[in-house]
């Protein structure tokens, strides 16, 4: 058994990133600047989209986007349930509605239960790459023209992931990175929005710097001017260099990283593949996974086993997990604001009861690999001698038991 524990993810940060940090720092140029402007250029250029720009977080873009199209009070957003709270926190924020719907066994956004959650106040999609797989954008584009409606791709997963064979970035109006401590790639904090839109493009800009129509640079730098204007009042979302100078040099490592991460997931895939209780992630057709998350499933097999246990195991054994996500409708905000029920997800109910995310990163030595690979076999056998292959389904009662749920002990 490990002697250390294996912490469900790492940044992996070199010298290179460090220098240029370093660089910027005693420079004395820290907020966005030219690392900012290179980095915005350098990924523009990698995903293909005529326009990239940098925002302090993910879900800064997203809200950024949303309200670059006007959406507001009176309009509905459509968001699948199985996600991280800020997909459908953003659409709240500009006091439109989030609509939650149910998501496919391929744990993206159902193309049918979004269809049967459009209405005349309906304004946009925000699809999602669920770990860094890209989501069924076709049909998500199709029935959004068909029905004439935005699209605004969730793409905190996916730097780097490619939909029939282009990388994601440009097959909708605006599209939203994340570059947090967990992600593919990240500046700490950090996200891009990426769009073929001249005025679109001009309007995020706008509204990540408060409106203004000059950023510092262009004001306080020796080609600079003084003068701007404000042409709307915008938010304080900008990127500093200093996360910019990050960004560049995880950007030309990030091909490096999804190999890794590839790699990674092949051998799990070859380790796992004989354990009928588990249930893996799939590489779907025309898509290249980049495996920001390897959520397993604990599959119906029979097997009498709790997730909670699962997870309690392999902590035992110095291995760390995480669960993604709780389903949206499940969190207090949502089920009481808008009134959502378990009921109206099936298809997220049965996937989330049973999910658990492996370690997966290019930190993780082979030696890593291996251990999380033991670990689990080890686990799944055990319980499968004790309890055989009959009897009782897993199951997750009392996964969340000690856990105060706004008023709600669970
Ligand atoms: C699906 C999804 N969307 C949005 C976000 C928000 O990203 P950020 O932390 O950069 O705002 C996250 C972050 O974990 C995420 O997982």
């Amino acid at each position: 058994m490990r002697t250390t524990f294996l912490p469900y993810c790492l940044p992996l940060i070199g010298e290179e990133e460090i220098a240029e940090v370093v660089d910027s720092i005693r420079g004395g140029w820290v907020t966005t600047g030219p690392k900012v402007k290179r980095f915005e250029d350098n990924f523009a250029r990698y995903v293909g989209a005529k326009h990239a720009i940098a925002v302090s977080s993910c879900t800064a873009g997203l809200h950024i986007a949303l309200k670059a199209l006007d959406i507001g009070p009176g309009d509905d957003v459509i968001v699948p349930t199985l996600t991280f709270c800020a997909t459908a926190n953003v659409v709240a924020h500009l006091g439109a509605t989030p609509v939650l719907v149910d998501v496919n066994e391929h744990y993206h956004l159902s193309i049918e239960a979004a269809a049967r959650a459009i209405t005349c106040r309906t304004r946009a999609i925000v699809p999602v790459h669920y770990a860094g797989q890209p989501c069924d954008l076709e049909e998500v584009g199709e029935l959004a023209r068909r029905r004439g409606i935005e699209v605004v791709e969730d793409a905190a997963h996916a730097a780097g992931a490619e939909y029939h064979g282009r990388k994601i970035g440009t097959h909708s109006r605006a599209v939203a990175f994340s570059f947090y401590a967990t992600k593919n790639m990240t500046t700490g904090e950090g996200g891009m929005l990426t769009t073929n839109d001249d005025r679109l493009a001009a309007r995020m800009r706008l509204l990540s710097l408060h409106g203004m129509s000059r950023d510092a640079w262009k004001r306080y730098s020796e080609s600079g001017s003084w003068y701007y204007e404000v042409t709307e009042p915008g938010y304080k979302c900008n990127m500093t260099d200093i996360q910019g100078a990050l960004g560049i040099h995880q950007l030309r490592r990030l091909d490096g990283f999804i190999a890794r991460r590839r790699e990674i997931a092949r051998r799990y895939a070859e380790a796992f593949g004989d354990l009928a209780e588990l249930v893996l992630p799939d590489e779907r057709p025309g898509r290249r996974h980049i495996y920001h998350l390897y959520p397993v499933r604990l599959a119906e097999t029979g097997q009498r086993f709790d997730r909670a246990a699962f997870i309690q195991e392999l902590k035992k054994a110095n291995i760390g997990t995480s669960v993604h996500f709780i389903p949206l409708h499940r969190h207090p905000y949502y089920k009481q604001t808008y009134g959502y029920s378990r009921a109206a997800f099936p298809v997220a109910e049965r996937l989330y009861e049973g999910l658990v995310s492996l370690p997966l990163y290019p930190r993780m030595a082979d030696g890593d690999v291996l251990d999380v690979i033991e670990s689990v076999r080890a686990i799944i056998l055990t319980r499968r001698a004790t309890h055989g292959a009959g009897g009782a389904r897993w199951h997750t009662r009392g996964d969340t038991a000690g856990f105060r749920v706004g008023s709600e002990v669970r």
